[in-house]
């Protein structure tokens, strides 16, 4: 079993990976409970129980450990403080008391929800992660930020609530749909490119094993990728321009999916044409080599299908303007400056965010 350490100011936990996993979760659970006699939560969305529930039962009743299901509709529209209270009636009606846990068994939706849940129940409960999708594994259940959705906007409301453990099991992986397969595979991309040459190689040169989910290049993409948001959310506060290159393809990424309503592009796809935009601008800027550029754009590409962009170029720049991150009307853009390496950058002109959008059509097109 590969170990990976988190340390923030507060708290020390493993991300741990391998395949198999799910059947030794229990066991793995048991010892980090804050008591023998905890009482487990399990939240998990209805498709994801349906299909892995059983699993992950047996893994529980072999530890000896009781539980009880908070199942939820499937999707984004379960991530609201309706859905929360709900599930907090629930735990209080059963006589869940400050001893028992949350585990939160599925994507980054069933994580932010049960992890809201988790760190407000008795102004705060033990929580554990057992992520199901991509996704998940390589970024959402990692790192403590749980939420909701408000009706004006995405995760407004939320906390920060370390797990106690990270449980990551590839084979879960080979049920996920497709389309969220791949949408995962573009933030493992970006991993590769803000800070790992030799995962990015491994994108390039694997790709049918990966997108065909061999266990072996699975477990090995979701460690390299996991470890990379480990040392991010370990690193301390000095460090915040690391905090940020996580970002890279986030910059148009975000702007395209408002600019389309959150409706057209999962979140991974359209971070997939914010890589390839930043490449884009970052050899328009030169600060991005033509080759580098070039390999970025084609591995994007490879890793598709993805949605056509219809935006216009000038209502992404709006957008990008009216972005919160957005500092005095500079856009800091994440740019490589070689495969492994990237930089922060704020002087990119709106004709050239604008181009970089236009060529967003063209390859998007053909
Ligand atoms: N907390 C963080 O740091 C963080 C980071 C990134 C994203 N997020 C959040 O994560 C959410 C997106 O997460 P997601 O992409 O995992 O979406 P999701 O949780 O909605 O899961 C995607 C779909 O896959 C299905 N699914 C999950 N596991 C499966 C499996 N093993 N087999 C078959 N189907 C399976 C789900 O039922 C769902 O339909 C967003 O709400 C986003 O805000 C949080
Ligand atoms: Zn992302």
């Amino acid at each position: 079993m590969k170990k990976i350490e988190v340390k923030t100011g507060s708290s020390k936990y493993p991300i741990l990976v391998e395949r198999g996993l799910l059947r030794r979760a229990g066991k793995i659970i048991a010892k980090l409970l804050p008591s023998r006699k905890s009482r487990c939560y399990v939240v998990a969305a209805a498709p994801v129980w349906s299909l892995w529930g059983k699993a992950l039962e047996q893994s529980l009743a072999a530890a000896n450990i009781e539980y009880k299901l908070l199942e939820l509709a499937d999707g984004e529209r379960s991530k609201t403080v309706t859905v929360l209270e709900q599930l907090a009636e629930r735990m209080a009606s059963t006589g869940a008391d400050r001893s028992c846990a949350v585990i939160a068994f599925g994507g980054g939706v069933t994580g932010d929800l049960a992890g809201l849940l988790a760190s407000m129940y008795m102004r705060g409960v033990a929580l554990f992660q057992v992520p199901t999708t991509l996704l998940a594994q390589v970024d959402a259940a990692i790192g403590g930020k749980t939420g909701v959705n408000l009706r004006t906007g995405k995760n407004l409301l939320g906390t920060f609530h370390q797990p106690r453990a990270v449980i990551s099991d590839p084979e879960l992986l080979v049920t996920l749909p497709e389309r969220e397969l791949r949408a995962g595979l573009f933030e493992v991309i970006k991993c590769g490119v803000i800070r790992d040459g030799k995962l990015f190689e491994a994108l390039e040169q694997k790709k049918q094993a990966i997108v065909g989910r061999d266990l072996q290049q699975m477990e090995r993409v979701i460690l390299a990728s996991a470890r990379i948001k480990a040392q991010v959310v370990s690193a301390d506060e000095r460090e915040s321009d690391l905090r940020r290159i996580l970002n890279f393809g986030h910059t148009i990424g975000h702007a395209l999916e408002a600019d389309t309503g959150y409706k057209h592009f999962l979140h991974g796809e359209a971070v997939g044409w914010g890589m390839a935009a930043a490449a884009m601008i970052g050899t328009a800027v030169r600060k991005t080599p033509a080759d580098v550029a070039q390999r970025i754009v084609s591995t994007v590409l490879s890793y598709s299908p993805l949605p056509e962009v219809n935006s216009r170029g000038e209502d992404i720049v709006k957008r990008l303007q009216a972005d919160k991150k957005t500092i005095g009307g500079k856009v800091n853009f994440i740019l490589p400056i070689s495969v492994g390496k990237v930089a922060i950058y704020d002087k990119v002109s709106n004709e050239v965010i604008v181009d970089a959008v236009d060529q967003l059509h063209y390859l998007s097109r053909n």
